[in-house]
C-alpha cells in the first residue's frame, strides 16, 4: 500500500490580481481529483475572508496572511493532501518561507502582462486602483515581485487555461509528483 503521507504536496500559484490564478487552480483541482487524488484549494480571497477578515493589504498584513495559508497547506500535505495555493503572495521572501515550511513544494507563476490584467479586471478592481480609490493595489500601486526560481512559468495570456493546466500536470509529473 502506498504511504499517503508520500503523496503530498503544494502547488502555490503567484501572480498579479487577474492573471488567471484562480481559474488554473480550479482546473487542476478538477484534474487531480478525477485521477482519485485528495486535493484542496487554499484560494487567497477565501482564506482572507475564514481566516484574516481583519487583515488589508500592508507588507506586514498580507505577510501574515501568506504565513497562515502556508501553515494550513503545511497541515495538508503532511496528511498526504494536494494543497493547491492561489494567492498574489507577491514577496519573494515569504514564498521562500512557504517553500522552506512545507518542503514538496511547487511553485507556478503565472506571468501575464500587466495592461492584459488590466483589460481582463476580473472584479473591478484595477479600474478602482487606477482611479486612486484602492490604495496598496498590486501592480498599480503595490510591488509584485517576480519568482527567481519558479519550478514553472505559465504564460497565460499565450495559452488557454486548458493547456495551462496540462503543462503544470506535465511539470509535475518530470517532478516525480504525479504518475504519468
Ligand atoms: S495577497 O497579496 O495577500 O497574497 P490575496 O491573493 O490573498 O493577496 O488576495 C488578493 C485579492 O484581494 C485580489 O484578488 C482582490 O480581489 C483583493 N484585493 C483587495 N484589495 C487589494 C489590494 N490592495 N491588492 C491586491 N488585492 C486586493
Amino acid at each position: 500500500m502506498t504511504d499517503s503521507r508520500e503523496i503530498g504536496f503544494a502547488l502555490w500559484f503567484t501572480g498579479l490580481p487577474s492573471s488567471g490564478k484562480t481559474t488554473i487552480a480550479r482546473l487542476l483541482e478538477a484534474h487531480l481529483r478525477a485521477r482519485g487524488l485528495r486535493v484542496e484549494v487554499l484560494d487567497g480571497d477565501e482564506v482572507r475572508q475564514q481566516l484574516s477578515p481583519q487583515l488589508g493589504f500592508s507588507k506586514e498584513e498580507r505577510d501574515v496572511h501568506i504565513r497562515r495559508i502556508a501553515y494550513v497547506a503545511q497541515l495538508l500535505v503532511r496528511n498526504g493532501v494536494i494543497a493547491i495555493v492561489a494567492a498574489i503572495s507577491p514577496y519573494r521572501e515569504t514564498r521562500q518561507y512557504a517553500r522552506q515550511l512545507i518542503g514538496r513544494f511547487v511553485e507556478v507563476y503565472v506571468k501575464c502582462p500587466l495592461e492584459v490584467c488590466i483589460a481582463r479586471d476580473v472584479k473591478g478592481l484595477y479600474k478602482k486602483a487606477l482611479r486612486g480609490e484602492i490604495a496598496n493595489f498590486t501592480g498599480i500601486s503595490d510591488p509584485y515581485e517576480e519568482p527567481s526560481a519558479p519550478e514553472l512559468v505559465l504564460h497565460s495570456h499565450e495559452e488557454t487555461p486548458e493547456e495551462s493546466a496540462h503543462r503544470v500536470i506535465a511539470r509535475l509529473i518530470e517532478l516525480g509528483y504525479l504518475r504519468s
